[in-house]
């Protein structure tokens, strides 16, 4: 048998299906699992792509398997896992060759990573793979960190496997180093977000007009036909129309309202935060899902408070459900800009010279935010001549300044009745700061300088300035 062009370790489900997304393309694939019988149930299953996959029940043999210089792929679990693994595989491997960490990892592990096998021989790839179990399988999007050279080496095998959009790749090299884990934490970052503001007008459906799951599932269909068409609105209806086995009633009904999180979209907040980026939106669905998961206690505070603050009914007419498209649209796009504001701080900060249009070019398939709209968003980078802030870009004005009044009537509806809307009016209040040329920190640094001597600089004069408080 001809050896393998390229190796893959961890049968979890983002390895197998990967694994068998390689072999369908034409490429002959080793692969090897911490636990064997995984392995063997792995290559059982493959069918007829088994003549393209060679299964490997030790270190030793799964490298020997593969034709020099070897791009092995790890898809073991993010954190500790990826370390113990590299260590075991520097034994075996030989200089020139490639270690591809296709994890869910934390970039700044990648950037430690990176150095550690620096004049080790070994080439070191950081990269991000979205699209869960589905996209691993037919075609992911892929976000790739490390030496320019590296992707030169993978590009043929990682393009073949990649999500297509309109026939482009959905696959990239976004820069050096942690360039390409960062990127992935941001897209779920903003992930986070929309599924977020998503599920508040959701609530404001279900809980402020009473409408049914089917009724709800019919709204997001339609929305899915225009500017909102994407992959998360899509599955919204698919998600709100199925019905239960057990109940016989929606299958959404029956799910506990409690969201599980593995983190990523926690760094993408905290790395915005370190970098004095403002991502409210991330934050604030972050701090939702954290919400989420306190069930007693939401429980406790609904008995505390229902009688005294009940909340308020709305109606559900052809023109809140207008509102509520453009509002879900503002929403989002300012989620964008603020992602796609901190990787463009990040991007200084790190020197990676991220190309925002390829990111929002490789998002359009594969990817669980896949969606028209970055289509726009890639064309607006093209267009702009030099680095800019998205809601500065004359195609966004535009659709700000069309959509936001609804955003501002929706939030004000949800505040009102006492229905929770907090990703929704963090986009509408940044939205509404970032818009304020005279903005309100004059009062903020006489505060300090009262309090802390801290100095100000004035509207009409140079230099550091103090005031004579009388305390
Ligand atoms: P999934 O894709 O299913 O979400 P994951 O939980 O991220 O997967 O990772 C699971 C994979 O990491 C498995 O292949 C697991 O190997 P086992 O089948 O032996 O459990 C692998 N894994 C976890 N810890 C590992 C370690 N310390 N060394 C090597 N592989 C490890």
């Amino acid at each position: 048998m001809t050896k393998a062009q390229i190796g893959l370790i961890g049968l979890g489900t983002m390895g197998s299906n990967l694994a068998l997304n390689i072999a369908e393309k034409g490429h002959a694939v080793a692969v090897y699992n911490r636990t064997a019988s995984k392995t063997g149930a792995f290559f059982e299953n493959a069918a007829d792509l088994r003549e393209r996959i060679v299964p490997c029940a030790t270190l030793a043999e799964f490298v020997a398997q593969i034709r020099p210089p070897r791009p092995v792929v790890l898809m073991v679990q993010a954190g500790k896992a990826v370390d113990e693994q590299i260590a075991a595989l520097r034994e075996h491997l030989e200089a020139g060759d490639m270690i591809i960490d296709a994890g869910n990892a934390n970039f700044r592990d990648t950037i430690r990573r990176f150095g550690e096998l620096e004049g080790s021989g070994l080439t070191f790839v950081g990269m991000g793979v979205s699209g869960g179990e589905e996209g691993a399988r037919h075609g992911p999007s892929i976000m790739v960190g490390g030496a320019q050279e590296a992707w030169r080496q993978i590009e043929p095998i990682l393009t073949d496997i990649a999500a297509r959009f309109q026939g482009e790749p959905c696959a990239a090299w976004l820069g050096e180093g942690g360039a390409g884990h960062f990127v992935k934490t941001i897209h779920n970052g903003i992930e986070y977000a929309d599924m977020q503001m998503i599920a508040e007008i959701y609530g404001l459906l279900r809980d402020g007009a009473g409408l049914s799951a089917g009724e709800m599932a019919t709204i997001f269909q339609r929305w899915n036909s225009g500017p909102l068409e994407s992959y998360l609105v899509e599955i919204t209806a698919e998600v709100l129309r199925a019905s239960d086995g057990a109940t016989g009633g929606p299958l959404v009904d029956a799910i506990l309202d409690r969201a599980g999180q593995k983190g990523t979209g926690r760094w993408a907040a905290v790395e915005a935060q370190l970098m004095g980026i403002p991502a409210t939106t991330i934050e604030t669905a972050v701090a939702a899902r954290s919400l989420s998961a306190e069930r007693d206690l939401r429980l406790k505070a609904q008995g505390a408070y229902a009688d005294a603050l009940p909340t308020g009914r709305l109606v559900a007419d052809e023109a809140f459900i207008r509102d509520l498209e453009h509002a879900l649209l503002a929403a989002k796009l300012a989620a964008y800009a603020q992602g796609f504001a901190v990787m463009e701080e990040a991007s200084t900060e790190f020197r990676w010279d991220l190309p925002l249009g390829t990111v929002a070019r490789i998002w359009r398939a594969g990817c669980i935010i896949r969606s028209q709209f970055l289509s726009e968003i890639a064309a607006a980078y093209d267009q702009a001549r030099e680095p800019a802030h998205l809601l500065l870009m004359p195609a966004f004005v535009d659709t700000m300044t069309m959509a936001s009044p609804a955003l501002r009537r929706v939030v004000a509806r949800g505040v009102e009745a006492g229905l929770p809307v907090p990703a929704l009016a963090a986009a509408l209040t940044w939205f509404d700061a970032f818009r304020q040329g005279r903005g309100t920190a004059n009062l903020i640094q006489g505060q300090r300088d009262f309090f802390g001597a801290h100095g100000f600089e004035r509207v009409d004069a140079q230099g550091d300035h103090h005031g004579a408080w009388s305390k």
